[in-house]
């Protein structure tokens, strides 16, 4: 059985490369200026068949090796008539075809739908007829579709494509219900086919019409909102008394035992010398306590803290960080945080709440708060490697080491997984609410931890400037109120961070910033280029299909409507997967990479 299957193995090997050195770029020159010469094209094509194809021909762009045609770029060339079959079909490397803004029609060639390696194709602003093929289901990779503005008629066919990100059939005479796999995308993606329903458009009227038919989805649709509205007053009651019940319970037990409470003496006068360091607060007459939680090694009290030598390590939106070492050597982070919203007991209550789900191997361990009316101090574990944020944009500019991809998605998976503990222990309302890449912390052999959890929650909402929008959710920014979801867009942002190498919030080595979901939508949207990705990134161009993979849970995560967003076990699932396919994929990329240098060798 497994002779058979090796050699069935090898011959499937062989033929593939016998297919590689057949289809060489010869005949995608070949098939191109068949193109050209059945294509009326009102600019002039350049495309001479003695000048390289790879470097010199208009709207030609090859692969790295110069031994394939990968896209075709040619808007707006003045191309009129119908694409033929076996002209632009028998590119079977390509990877990009915009042929926009021409007067291209006539229906889409057969052969185009049976181009393996096809990920985005830009056919928009033609005049395109004839029915969207239901063979475009053979485009596995599929990334885009844009096919607005053109003439195509009929229903739209179901299309099973997983990687596809962006579709756009807007602006043409389709009719029919829009099929379930294509119910996630934006209506914007449908508008302007006047026949065109069911979801994200208004309902389809089956089966007659009838002039009181317009009359009653509305009215259905009220109904539906008032038992909505019923249930969630009903929901609401019921979880309210569930978690005063919890409280109840929880706060009884916590009297009982774990937290280990150390009093403090005195703070000495001569001690705060240093008026703006974090203990500048404490009130000597004050009976001040550290409260260290259950479990934690440290035997420091709140005295040598305010001994300790402290650095800032940074201002954050709720206060300011710093970098404490203790006489004794031991390295602690101390969050002198600003701008809490609740008051001692609740704080207290929330603290203890945090601590208790915040055991895990991707959170930033708590290890004691200290509260008083005008200092409110949090301890954390010192995190060696410091901060992804510092990681990705400090010093761009003077040789840093880069940040390679294996590392990247180390640090998302890590993070996502902090994310998604969050989620499940702290139940359906306790959401992060500041996920950020200043907030993931590294240990030393790059783990991703989450640091700063519980804090969103009793903050006083910041003041957002547009500028400073970054991270949050569209929602967010309205209603001030986190929920799992906007942490999954937070955690969406990030990734597209970790991505493009470009920072959505300013940080002071780096003044670009840019609102990413919105920027990586519109690259995805007007032309691929691989512009998109950190350049960091680029110099390893296997990884660029995984990365095609990471910005499509990105762009998931940065979904507007909070419902269209994964879970965070979604995300961590698909992280993971990724990663998973990635070996055997790798080893596969790198031994076609190597017959097709072979392949090159040979005259
Ligand atoms: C291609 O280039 C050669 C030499 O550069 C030139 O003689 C020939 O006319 C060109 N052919 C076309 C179709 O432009
Ligand atoms: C395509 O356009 C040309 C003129 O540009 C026209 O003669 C031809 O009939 C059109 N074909 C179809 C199928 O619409
Ligand atoms: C699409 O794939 C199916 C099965 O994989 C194959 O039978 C069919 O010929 C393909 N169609 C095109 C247009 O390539
Ligand atoms: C596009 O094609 C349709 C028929 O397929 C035709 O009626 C229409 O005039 C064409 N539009 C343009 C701008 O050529
Ligand atoms: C799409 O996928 C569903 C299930 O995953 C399957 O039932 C359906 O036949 C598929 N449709 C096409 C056109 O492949
Ligand atoms: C859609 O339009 C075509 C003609 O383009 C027509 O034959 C078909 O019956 C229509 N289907 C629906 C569901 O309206
Ligand atoms: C689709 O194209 C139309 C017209 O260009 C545009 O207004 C719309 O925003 C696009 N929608 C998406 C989702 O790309």
């Amino acid at each position: 059985m497994k002779l058979q299957f090796k050699a069935i193995a090898t011959i499937l090997f062989l033929l593939h490369n016998l297919c590689v050195i057949t289809a060489d770029l010869k005949s995608d020159a070949q098939a191109l200026l068949q193109f050209a010469s059945a294509v009326p094209h009102v600019r002039k094509l350049n495309w001479n068949s003695t000048d390289p194809v790879c470097t010199s021909w208009v709207g030609i762009t090859c692969n790295d090796e110069g031994t394939r045609v990968i896209a075709i770029h040619l808007p707006g060339h003045g191309l009129f008539g119908p694409i033929p079959l076996n002209t632009i079909g028998k590119l079977d490397a390509l990877r990009i075809l915009s042929l926009r803004s021409n007067f291209l029609n006539g229906s889409l060639p057969s052969d185009i739908p049976s181009i393996p390696s096809l990920q985005f194709l830009y056919l928009q602003n033609n005049n395109f007829s004839g029915n969207i093929p239901q063979t475009l289901n053979n485009l596995t990779r599929l990334t885009a579709l844009n096919l607005q503005f053109n003439s195509f008629t009929g229903p739209i066919p179901e299309l099973n494509l997983t990687k596809l990100l962006l579709l756009n059939v807007s602006h043409n005479s389709l009719n029919g219900s829009i099929p379930s796999s294509l119910q996630k995308f934006p209506v914007s993606s449908f508008e302007g086919n006047s026949f065109l329903c069911g979801t994200p458009l208004s309902q389809c009227s089956f089966p007659t019409i009838s002039p009181s038919l317009p009359v009653r989805p509305t009215e259905h649709k009220k109904k539906l909102s008032i038992a909505a509205i019923l249930g969630i007053v009903i929901g609401g009651l019921v979880l309210l008394i569930i978690l005063a019940i919890f409280l109840f319970f929880f706060l009884k037990k916590k009297d009982k035992d774990s937290v280990s409470e150390l009093t403090i003496k005195a703070v000495p006068p001569g001690k705060n010398e240093k008026s703006d360091d974090f203990g500048s607060g404490v009130q000597a007459a004050e009976k001040n306590k550290l409260v260290f939680f259950e479990g934690s090694s440290y035997s420091f009290d709140l005295e040598d803290l305010l001994r300790a030598s402290a650095e800032v390590l940074g201002k954050g939106s709720y206060g300011t960080a710093y970098k404490a070492i203790l006489d004794e050597g031991t390295t602690v982070v101390v969050k002198r945080v600003r701008e809490v919203g609740v008051a001692k007991k609740e704080f207290e209550q929330h603290m203890e709440f945090v601590g208790t789900i915040g055991r895990h191997p991707n959170i930033v361990p708590l290890c004691a708060y200290y509260y008083s009316k005008d200092e409110k101090l949090l301890v954390y574990e010192y995190m060696i490697t410091g901060s992804l944020s510092a990681l990705l944009h400090g010093n761009r500019d003077i040789g840093r080491t880069p940040l390679d991809w294996e590392t990247r998605v180390k640090i998302s998976l890590g993070a996502a997984k902090g994310i998604s503990h969050i989620h499940s222990e702290g139940g359906a309302r306790f959401a992060h609410g500041n996920i950020k890449s200043s907030n993931i912390l590294l240990t030393a052999d790059f783990n991703g931890c989450v640091s700063d959890l519980g804090l969103a929650p009793i903050m006083n909402f910041p003041l957002t400037k547009p500028r400073f929008i970054g991270y949050y959710a569209p929602e967010v920014i309205e209603t001030h109120k986190f929920t799992h979801k906007s942490d999954v867009y937070s955690f969406g942002v990030l990734l597209l961070e970790l991505l493009t190498g470009k920072a959505p919030l300013p940080s002071s080595s780096h003044d670009e910033v840019v609102d990413l979901p919105r920027w990586v939508r519109s690259v995805v949207r007007e032309e691929w280029t691989a512009e998109v990705f950190d350049e960091e990134l680029m110099k390893h161009p296997h990884v660029e299909e995984e990365m095609v993979q990471m910005l499509q849970i990105g762009l998931a995560c940065v979904a507007r409507v909070p419902d269209n967003r994964p879970s965070m076990d979604d995300v961590v699932k698909m992280i993971a997967d990724l990663r998973s396919s990635d070996s055997s994929e790798h080893r596969a990329s790198s031994e076609d990479n190597r017959s097709k240098s072979s392949n090159v060798q040979t005259p």
